[in-house]
């Protein structure tokens, strides 16, 4: 265990904020000891926001996601032009990685096309359209399997002038989307893998390679999808995915003329454990050089390519504070005591159960406190519901006596809120956001009937 009570020690650096590498270069460390977030001259407090809100708390930060996406969009095509490469470049946003409104609007007000995967995310997308949120230049991708209500929504939708590409998922689909009057695309299932924990041995998305060639001619296929699993650890495994798929695209475009342009997916990854990574610059650049040569020597138009990277965009986004209601010594263990929190990990933070994620986790108060090795346990009933960062130690502050002590988890904008339940009924965090020096109530705090409700319980049913 450290004791680092010394004056004069760089604390920022300690908690890795303030650092492009690790996502955190806008927050900070008050001199008081406290955690803050900066956008462009409006500096937050966020410890006395949490307590001005209450915990368990997530703050949605707008202003990052734009920061993000006008990076990447600017990085492709500040490389397409350097190498001269003739293809056009799309960025689409998986919708399944967050459906809040609160990170969809700034998206698309900056320039983001959209990806969905069912009918239920496509009504959403409906109502933005049919709201003026967004106009008809935004092309809409759909993936998934297609039920017939899906389906029926996409036509309708196409009929009705919005830019919609449904995606062919599985064979069964062929029949009825080689007739839709629109451009389609089909979705391949690389026989490569990934360096991911998602691309399995067994795989089911999309049409296997074996498959894809004995299609009949379609003449409005334009797109080649495919997508390799999320959180890729390195910049080799998407490299060589490209690579692999361009050669399945070049061999396809024999069959189906039209078809110009290579969705490349998701999958590009954040390292919450603040390692040295490969960054969206390095890979952008790598990306648009390879397709270049490879095409080039194919003696092929250059492909126009979207990227559908959900987890980089929207991740730090979103962060995630809880209070330390009490403590519970480890007998023998890696870390000193249990700090139990008011809210889940299970229930909020879902990942640290399904995927054992780790996460960034920092004190929002007395930064500058002596440490002590901990996990951390949430307040529902399950022995699971836990965070040891993998069985090894999180470093946060003692705790003293009448003074409340908060912690924050980072990089939790990226499919937590969709997979978040509610076991024991306990209140999911509310939600605010921070945008031009205010701060607006997403979503207030569940009151015991709002969760009651839920679970069928009307008034005067109880
Ligand atoms: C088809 C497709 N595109 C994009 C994504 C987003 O992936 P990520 O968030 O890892 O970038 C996913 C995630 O499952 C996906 O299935």
């Amino acid at each position: 265990m450290k004791k680092t009570k010394k004056s004069g020690k760089n604390w920022k650096k300690f908690w890795k904020l303030g650092a492009d590498e690790f996502n955190t270069q806008f927050f900070g460390v008050s001199k008081d000891g406290e955690l803050t977030a900066i956008e462009g001259n409006h500096i937050y407090n966020i410890n006395d926001l949490a307590h001005k809100y209450g915990t368990p708390l997530q703050i949605i930060f707008p202003f990052v996601l734009e920061d993000r996406l006008k990076d990447l969009l600017g990085y492709f095509q500040a490389y397409i032009k350097i190498y001269n490469y003739k293809g056009k470049f799309f960025y689409h946003y998986p919708m399944k990685v967050n459906q809040n409104k609160e990170f969809i609007l700034p998206l698309l007000s900056e320039g983001a096309n959209l990806e969905v995967t069912s009918g239920n995310e496509l009504w959403i997308v409906k109502k933005l359209w049919e709201g003026e949120k967004f106009n008809s230049k935004i092309r809409v991708l759909c993936n998934g399997p297609k039920t017939d209500q899906y389906l029926d929504l996409i036509e309708e939708l196409r009929a009705k002038g919005m830019t919609i590409v449904p995606i062919i998922e599985s064979l069964d689909e062929i029949e009825r989307l080689s007739k839709y009057k629109g451009d389609i695309g089909i979705r391949v299932d690389l026989s490569i893998k990934a360096d991911t924990h998602w691309d399995k041995k067994f795989d089911r998305f999309g049409i296997p390679e074996k498959d894809v060639f004995d299609l009949p001619k379609m003449k409005n296929l334009k797109v080649m999808h495919y997508h390799m699993g999320s959180q890729i650890k390195t910049q080799k495994s998407i490299l060589e995915a490209v690579k692999h798929g361009f050669g399945i695209y070049t061999q396809l475009q024999k069959i189906h003329p039209n078809l110009d342009t290579l969705d490349i997916g998701g999958g590009f990854g954040i390292l919450h454990e603040k390692k040295k990574f490969y960054t969206a610059k390095v890979v952008s650049s790598n990306i648009i050089k390879l397709l270049k040569n490879l095409s080039d020597k194919a003696g092929i138009k250059h492909p126009n390519l979207i990227v559908e990277w959900g987890w980089y965009i929207v991740d730090p986004a979103q962060i995630t504070i809880y209070k330390v209601i009490s403590e519970k010594s480890i007998p023998k263990a890696n870390a000193k005591a249990w700090y139990i929190i008011d809210g889940s990990f299970i229930n909020d933070l879902k990942d640290t159960w399904t995927i054992h994620q780790k996460w960034h986790t920092i004190p929002v108060n007395n930064m500058q406190g002596s440490l002590k090795t901990v996990w951390l346990a949430g307040s529902t009933c399950d022995s699971d519901d836990k965070y040891t960062a993998g069985g090894n130690y999180i470093l946060l502050p003692k705790l003293h006596e009448g003074q409340d002590q908060l912690i924050a988890l980072l990089d939790n904008g990226a499919y937590q809120d969709s997979l978040s339940s509610h076991h024991c009924l306990l209140s999911a965090p509310m939600k605010i956001v921070v945008k031009d020096g205010t701060i607006t109530v997403a979503r207030k705090r569940e009151s015991p009937d709002s969760i009651g409700k839920l679970f069928g319980w009307t008034n005067g049913d109880h």
